[in-house]
């Protein structure tokens, strides 16, 4: 390395094609993944890819190329990429290259190391299993997730990937020793610079890192990005001790970027037009999220669903390296039910009898139970009615939608546009909760007093007087019972028969973008047909 810098090893661009650059090296052959750099002041760099012959090398651009023209210098750096560590690197915000992006000096004294590293073999990994727990009742009682485990957040565009994983973030730096390492992977910008002003406002940067490639960078620096976040949260790991929790957003960019890396090398495309790699890119990267007896990793990563189908071979791929997957579904959102969490889709390998205990396991399970009974009944009240259910299913559909309501949650991530206080819950008052609605002890109250509250003791008394019967009109019809009731005083009467149950979708007088307005017409007029 010292000859390199000595006697530079010079060559030139023979072909550039967008992203793919080619250069002639008539000396050395700068060797795989090593670093050329050229253009005005070096500005340009470049990653080595593949060595096409004797003389020439294929690269990918990590920075854009325009500008770059044939013949041009290229200089070998004679090094990979690399990542700046040390204490020095805390509360900033860097690029793939480890330059800083925040408009603040280079970080004091750092070391660099190479972006890309072997995870840890078989005998360095440990592993333990302990929850970590959130403060998100959904999440801390039906899918806990585990600390050094990997935890991923599906679903397709704008269901509430990235205000989780906000909300997530902003749960646990209260309350964590360790440090977070934050890596933006082709999202929006805007969101790269509101996180930042967040946590800055939230004084938690000082226990951060933050890293972005995001989608205004080349696919390259796209694909190398996750690479310089794990070297920072590798050194924390294994040289400071710390527990670190590494956030993604988001996780499929990176398969995004490989794929367009892969198509612009000339790549035969595999299944679903994905790269034929895919599989080892991610593992690559994936594997080396791992846990040793100095630290642990813990990470969070939200995963862009194409078109919502969750078969998707990317999609596929990072489940398989998850230890609890959160699915959210567009149906939940558009139903206002947030965090919009499919429960019964959503899975974690630490809800077992033997992790949580045994009281969690069988609420849990008693909770899941009841959701798939009501899952069952839907199709049913969808063309009967509720009212044509059994009693006893009938107390069993008011439970799950109970639990359904409570399970939703304020966010202090979402305070300015829903104008509702955001709120953490306690693993016990969520657990409790449960168990008291599966009880039937809230049976009386009104569906909406369980929706974006805290904890159950929030949930507001029914109205003092729920006037049973309407006066004179409907009761006659009623005493008259199979004479044929006009269908006008029906209507009338069926929502005044069930208050509560009325809405379709959670009355949710407070969230007043959520989808329940144009919804709860329609679930108000079913039942009369039936009757
Ligand atoms: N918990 C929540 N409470 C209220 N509204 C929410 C919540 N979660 C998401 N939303 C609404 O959904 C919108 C999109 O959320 P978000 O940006 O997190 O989606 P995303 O899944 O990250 O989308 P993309 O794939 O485009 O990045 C938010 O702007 C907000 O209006
Ligand atoms: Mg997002």
């Amino acid at each position: 390395m010292i000859d390199a810098a000595h006697t530079p090893n010079l060559g030139s661009v023979v072909a550039v094609r967008g992203s793919v650059v080619d250069a002639a090296f008539d000396v050395r052959l700068p060797p795989v993944n090593s670093v050329l750099r050229t253009g005005p002041d070096d500005r340009m760099v470049i990653e080595v890819l593949a060595q096409l012959d004797a003389r020439r090398v294929r690269g990918i651009a990590l920075t854009t190329t325009q500008g770059l023209a044939r013949g041009m210098v290229v200089r070998d750096t004679g090094e990979p990429l690399r990542s700046p560590v040390g204490k020095a690197i805390i509360s900033r915000m860097f690029d793939v290259f480890g330059d800083p992006i925040d408009r603040m000096p280079a970080p004091g004294p750092v070391a660099w190391r190479d972006s890309d590293h072997a995870p840890p073999t078989l005998a360095e990994r440990s592993t333990k299993s302990e929850v970590f727990e959130t403060g998100i009742k959904a999440i801390d009682v039906l899918i806990p997730l585990e600390r050094g485990g990997k935890a991923g957040l599906f679903g397709g565009a704008g269901v509430g990937k990235t205000v989780l994983l906000t909300e997530m973030i902003h749960n646990m730096l209260g309350h964590e020793k360790g440090i977070s390492v934050f890596c933006g992977i082709g999202e929006r910008c805007r969101e790269g610079e509101e996180l930042y002003s967040a946590m800055k406002a939230a004084d938690v940067l000082k226990n951060m890192v933050m890293v972005y490639g995001q989608m205004n960078e080349p696919p390259g620096s796209r694909f190398r990005v996750g690479n310089t976040a794990l070297t920072i949260c590798e050194y924390f790991r294994d040289d400071e001790h710390r527990d670190v929790l590494f956030l993604v957003d988001n996780i499929f960019r990176f398969i995004q970027a490989g794929m367009e890396v892969s198509g612009l090398l000339g790549q035969m495309p595999s299944r679903m037009g994905y790269q034929p790699t895919m599989g080892t890119e991610l593992s690559g990267l994936e594997e080396r999220v791992a846990n040793t007896l100095h630290g642990s990793i813990t990470s969070i990563q939200a995963v862009y669903v194409p078109a919502d189908d969750l078969t998707d071979p990317a999609a596929v791929h990072v489940f398989s390296h998850l230890s609890a997957s959160i699915v959210l579904s567009r149906k939940r959102a558009s139903e206002g039910l947030y965090p919009a969490i499919e429960l019964l889709q959503s899975s974690s390998k630490m809800a077992t009898r033997a992790i949580v205990g045994d009281a969690h396991y069988e609420l849990a399970q008693a909770v899941r139970k009841t959701l798939a009974r009501y899952e069952d009944l839907k199709d049913i009240i969808s063309m009967l009615g509720m009212e044509q259910l059994s009693p006893d299913d009938r107390l069993a559909a008011g439970r799950a939608r109970r639990l359904q309501r409570f399970l939703t949650q304020p966010f202090f991530a979402t305070e300015q546009f829903t104008g509702i206080k955001g709120k953490t819950v306690s693993l016990k008052d969520s657990l409790d909760g449960c168990e008291r609605i599966l009880r039937d002890e809230y049976k009386d109250y009104p569906e909406s007093a369980l929706y974006m509250i805290g904890a159950i003791s929030e949930a507001k008394k029914p109205e003092p007087a729920p006037k049973p019967q309407p006066p004179k009109a409907a009761a006659a019809v009623a005493a008259k019972g199979a004479s044929g009731a006009p269908p006008k005083e029906a209507k009338a009467a069926a929502p005044q028969a069930e208050p509560a149950q009325a809405p379709a979708v959670p009355a949710a007088p407070k969230a007043a973008e959520a989808a329940p307005g144009p919804r709860a017409p329609q679930g108000a007029p079913k039942p009369p047909p039936s009757a």
